[in-house]
């Protein structure tokens, strides 16, 4: 009795399952609309046309110049322009967490060129593979070098290095660049000035915002 019972559950189960499933084109109609306000959205929906636009699309782009939520300024430099390069610089200031994430990026995409220790001897360098030297930050010439100077380098590159402008965000590159100005001025380098007692990050932000909104005055 028992198996006969089991079998009419499992029966109508399957029945009821497969009802379910049942999407023939009749059911494919919202039958009635009770709401018609949230049937039928009011607004333009984002990827339909629209006819209050010369383009015709709903969707719009950002406005010229919109900066995303957490995005840096823009930097103004031209490719080439190294006079700009070397009076470039930044406001913004890391803390001890912050200089310890540029030592990671600097690892994971400087070393293996400039080494770990930045004398510019990394394994790719030292192992014949490569054949240009990369610069040695330890050496004079690049003790001093105008930090503006290192983000154009990392930016657009220099000579054999390429450009590391995809892999690194403003803040980045300039998390980098500290990481190595605090090494070169523990060899005889400038003094350290990226550190978080001269400025909180939020300060440092509006800093240069200001510093921004003033080249853009003066460009006009
Ligand atoms: C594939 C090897 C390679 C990698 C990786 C590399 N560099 Fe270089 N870099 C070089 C070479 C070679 C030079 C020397 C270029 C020259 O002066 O001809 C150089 C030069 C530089 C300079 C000096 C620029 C100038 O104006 O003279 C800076 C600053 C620099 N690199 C920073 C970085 C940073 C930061 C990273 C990581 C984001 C990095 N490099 C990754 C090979 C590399």
């Amino acid at each position: 009795m028992n198996k006969i019972k089991s079998i009419v559950v499992a029966g109508l189960g399957l029945t009821l399952g497969l009802a379910s499933c049942d999407s023939g084109n009749m059911r494919r109609t919202p039958g009635h609309v009770y709401a018609p306000d949230m049937t039928y959205s009011r607004a333009y929906e984002s990827y339909t046309s629209n006819p209050n636009f010369s383009d015709g699309l709903t969707n719009r782009a950002p406005v010229t110049g919109a900066i995303a939520r957490d995005h840096a300024m823009p930097d103004h430099l031209n490719e080439g322009d190294t006079i700009a390069y070397k009076s470039y610089t930044t406001a913004a200031r890391f803390n001890a967490d912050e200089l310890k994430e540029g030592g990671r990026l600097f690892n994971i995409y400087c070393a293996i060129c400039h080494g770990p220790n930045m004398d510019g001897n990394g394994p790719l360098y030292s192992s014949g593979k490569f054949a240009a030297m990369p610069a040695n930050f330890k050496d004079a010439k690049y003790l001093h070098m105008p930090v503006g100077q290192m983000y154009a380098g990392i930016k657009y590159g220099k000579n054999m290095m390429g450009s590391y402008a995809s892999q690194l965000d403003t803040k980045q590159r300039w998390m980098v660049i500290a990481y190595i100005k605090k090494m070169q001025s523990e060899n005889g380098g400038d003094a350290f000035v990226f550190g978080e007692a001269t400025a909180k990050p939020d300060t440092a932000a509006k800093a240069t915002a200001v510093t921004e909104e003033k080249k853009v005055a003066a460009n006009k």
